[in-house]
């Protein structure tokens, strides 16, 4: 099993509905294929954490490197795992804000989120602590 972790700019004129759409379709698509995860976003950038079986998870990240719904796509960590981390959500949707200020400044030096300057054990911290702060909108895998 394998844990990947990228960073990208969300594309100029994306639309928040098209947010939740790709939400949706990873949810399906991700409980079916036995991965599990997080999607980070802010108005600018996504971050993303994906879990699961080794070829599932890297076939997954070669459909989203060519997504044209983001650019400038950065792998920040690819790992074996033993444990999964977020196994009871095919896709958890966290959004940096007003209620998770502090984790973010711990992680970022300015208040204008950006995974793309994040190590990989700070992309990891930041996402669980999100996650465990304000329990992920989103479907149960
Ligand atoms: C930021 C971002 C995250 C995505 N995450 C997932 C995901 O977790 N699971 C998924 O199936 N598709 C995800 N997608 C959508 C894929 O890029 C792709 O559109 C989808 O897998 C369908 O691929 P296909 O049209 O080749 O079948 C994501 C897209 C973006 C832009």
């Amino acid at each position: 099993m394998i844990e990947l972790i990228y960073g990208s700019q969300i594309a100029p004129q994306l639309e928040l509905p098209e947010i939740f759409s790709i939400l949706k379709q990873a949810q399906v698509h991700n409980a079916r294929a036995g991965i599990s995860g997080v999607l980070l976003f802010n108005t600018r950038f996504f971050m993303q954490l994906l879990e699961g079986p080794e070829l599932a998870v890297d076939q997954l990240y070669s459909r989203i490197e060519q997504d044209k719904r983001h650019v400038g796509i950065k792998l920040i960590s690819r790992q074996t795992i033993k444990q999964r981390a977020f196994q009871h959500w095919s896709m958890a949707l966290v959004t940096p804000g007003v209620n998770n200020l502090e984790i973010l400044q711990k992680y970022c030096k300015s208040q204008d989120f950006s995974p793309l300057a994040l190590s990989a054990n700070q992309a990891r911290g930041l996402l669980n602590e999100l996650t465990a702060a304000s329990p992920p909108s989103g479907e149960r895998a």
